[in-house]
């Protein structure tokens, strides 16, 4: 099974008028040599704007890419509370667009907007986290998706752009049924945040490190050892890297924003060994 991951495309009509066709050509350039599944960690609209996410949709559909077997996408914190940078004026205003409330009701709508990628449950309510089971010929994989935006705080979460999982989607993934359901399938996990962030060098990289991280990254570890993942996937930090941690290969996919032709490629083999790449495209590969 191929799978092509690509992250923090940062689509923002009108700022950036280019984005969403160069994004398109890309997809279009990524099914046309038969990918099997795309899979989008967050970030996906820079300023949250529900505008752009109907238009991401709409783009989708127009290409028969709306289909839950085809895609996957989960939010970044730009999809939930936009351009976030540290502004003193703006501060309030930030922190009451990412207080726990809103953080909720913002998630609510990107899963919405972007139901069909997530589940094929036209009535679902609830959608972190979840799963995706592949088992068709040559097929013997899990997508586990978590939710790793993390809500407004004056002491964690100051910038919005730290990490967190929720305790209770962890431990969900590790219901006896989830664990059956998942025994014996190549196991992949999705976060916008990482693991690693950078080696900070200096006070200041120290601290954009911390405004950075998915502050419960051993946790997220644990429960990925648990689940038996392979494969950790994430953007957020807009840098192609990968790296192991205890055994789980992390991936990220690095910036659309930066190189609009960047892909991660994995190709796993039905013995359950996988092989990964990341790959450009700068021009479209059929007329
Ligand atoms: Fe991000």
């Amino acid at each position: 099974m191929k799978i092509a991951h690509i992250s923090d495309i940062h689509i923002d009509n009108p700022v950036f008028p280019d984005r969403m066709t160069q994004f398109e050509e890309l997809l279009v350039n990524i099914f046309d040599l038969d990918y099997d599944h795309v899979i989008i960690t967050g970030d996906i609209t820079d300023a949250a704007s529900e505008k752009d996410m109907e238009q991401l949709k709409d783009m989708f559909e127009r290409n028969g890419f709306m289909d839950w077997k085809k895609m996957t996408i989960i939010p970044g914190n730009h999809d939930l509370f936009g351009k976030y940078e540290f502004n003193p004026e703006r501060v309030v205003n930030n922190a009451v667009n990412a207080s726990g409330v809103n953080s909720l009701r913002k998630l609510k709508i990107f899963c919405e907007i972007f139901r069909e990628l997530m589940t094929p449950d036209n009535y679902a309510n609830y959608y972190f986290p979840f799963v995706k089971i592949f088992d068709g010929p040559n097929e013997n994989l899990a997508i586990v998706a978590f939710n790793s935006v993390f809500e407004f705080s004056l002491a964690n979460n100051p910038i919005g752009s730290r990490g967190y999982i929720r305790e209770e989607e962890m431990k969900a993934m590790l219901e006896k049924d989830i664990l059956e359901l998942l025994n014996g399938k190549f196991v992949i996990s999705i976060s916008h945040h990482g693991y690693n962030v950078l080696k900070a060098k200096t006070p200041y990289e120290q601290a954009y490190v911390w405004t950075m991280e998915l502050t419960n990254r051993d946790t997220y570890v644990d429960t990925l050892k648990k689940i038996n993942a392979k494969i950790a996937l994430h953007g957020h930090v807009h840098k192609t890297e990968v790296y192991k941690v205890n055994g789980i290969v992390f991936m990220n996919a690095g910036a659309f924003k930066r190189s609009r032709s960047i892909i991660n490629s994995i190709t796993i083999n039905p013995d359950h060994t996988f092989e990964q790449t990341f790959i450009k495209y700068h021009e479209r590969v059929t007329a």
